[in-house]
């Protein structure tokens, strides 16, 4: 069995994979992944939704990259999860060393989620609406967003989002959040703020960009989770990878990070209201993670010749036995 049937039979409504536009028109291995939508029920575009890609100078609007992943998975009949809209990074340099007035960002964010949630209207399940608001210490992350509206600009862009299109999942996405920390308490307020200001939030993905050895367990995970749904918010794991921090990763590092694959998934078949789990690629081919972390990488379930690893059949095992 594969991926996406199994999640399925176990009650998630997808298994899906963010998809690298350089490659996915390149490689036609890889293709033939992203392809079996019996494996991968559900993509993301890695990069094209993004705002440098998207609105590259003011009032300019570009979905040449931002179509490739959506365009596949409507051939293929996939879900699409759709990403991001209001992030620090990804910038352009024309909203983030503007020196803006509170009227004039506003409307910046409103004709930018209106065009981009527009052109993509009906395709999307969900919106990643405001990425990585918080910094790993809990305080809110500094960007032209936060230095101009405080925390308010978080409520402009849920209800931008909800009258651009009323019928996707409006996302706040964040990474970390799986240590329920300092940084997990301040986006458990993020919600609260939303809501508060009577405006929509639908989920919040945990990204997953996890470590093999420090991953916390399925129990932690769930009880994480909870938290959040807690707040009639659904979740998912919306970018997981977990990554060796040394390699080459000996076979027992590779079935460790197997549990650690195992103990995330696991995590969400038992929350309810845990809707998928979304690997950030699924070939050690191509991953963001060598070039971020010196050193690191192999951090997911496909080795760089697309077999299987370990943390494939954990992750088959884990879905199965639900
Ligand atoms: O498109 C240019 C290309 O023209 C140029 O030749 C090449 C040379 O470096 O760079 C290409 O752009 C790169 C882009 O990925 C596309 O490959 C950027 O430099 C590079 O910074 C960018 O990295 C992306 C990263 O977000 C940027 O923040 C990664 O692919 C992408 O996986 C990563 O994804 C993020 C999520 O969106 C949010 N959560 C964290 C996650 C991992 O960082």
């Amino acid at each position: 069995a594969q991926l996406h049937q199994l999640a399925v039979a176990a009650g998630l409504k997808y298994f899906g994979t963010a998809v690298s536009e350089g490659n996915v028109n390149s490689d036609s291995a890889y293709r033939a992944i992203v392809n079996n939508k019996n494996e991968i029920g559900q993509l993301v575009p890695e990069n094209g939704q993004k705002w440098d890609a998207t609105e590259p100078s003011r009032g300019s609007f570009s979905y040449s990259s931002g179509d490739i992943v959506p365009n596949i998975a409507k051939a293929n009949g996939q879900l699409l999860r759709c990403h991001t809209l209001v992030w620090h990074s990804q910038l352009p340099n024309w909203v983030s060393s503007g020196s803006w007035t509170k009227a004039t960002l506003t409307s910046v964010i409103q004709t930018h989620i209106s065009n981009v949630m527009g052109h993509y209207i009906g395709q999307c399940y969900a919106w990643d609406v405001v990425n990585e608001a918080v910094a790993d210490d809990g305080s809110w992350r500094s960007s032209v967003f936060l230095s101009t509206f405080g925390t308010d600009y978080f409520a402009i862009a849920f209800k931008a989002a909800k009258a651009a299109d009323p019928n996707t999942k409006l996302y706040y996405n964040d990474y970390n959040l799986e240590y329920n920390g300092a940084k997990t308490d301040r986006a458990v307020e993020l919600v609260k703020i939303v809501q508060a200001a009577g405006a929509p939030i639908d989920g919040v993905g945990f990204q997953g960009h996890l470590i093999v050895g420090s991953t916390p367990s399925r129990g932690s995970l769930a009880t994480v989770l909870r938290r959040f749904t807690s707040l009639n918010v659904e979740v998912a794991y919306t970018e997981l990878d977990i990554r060796h921090s040394s390699l080459p990763a000996s076979s027992s590092a590779l079935a460790t990070q197997g549990n650690d694959f195992a103990n995330v998934v696991g995590s969400c078949l038992d929350v309810a209201g845990c809707v998928g789990v979304t690997v950030w690629g699924f070939s050690d081919k191509y991953s963001w993670v060598p070039s971020t972390f010196s050193g690191a990488g192999a951090a997911l379930l496909y080795d760089s010749n697309f077999n299987k690893k370990a943390a494939w059949t954990s992750v088959s095992s884990v879905l199965a036995a639900k």
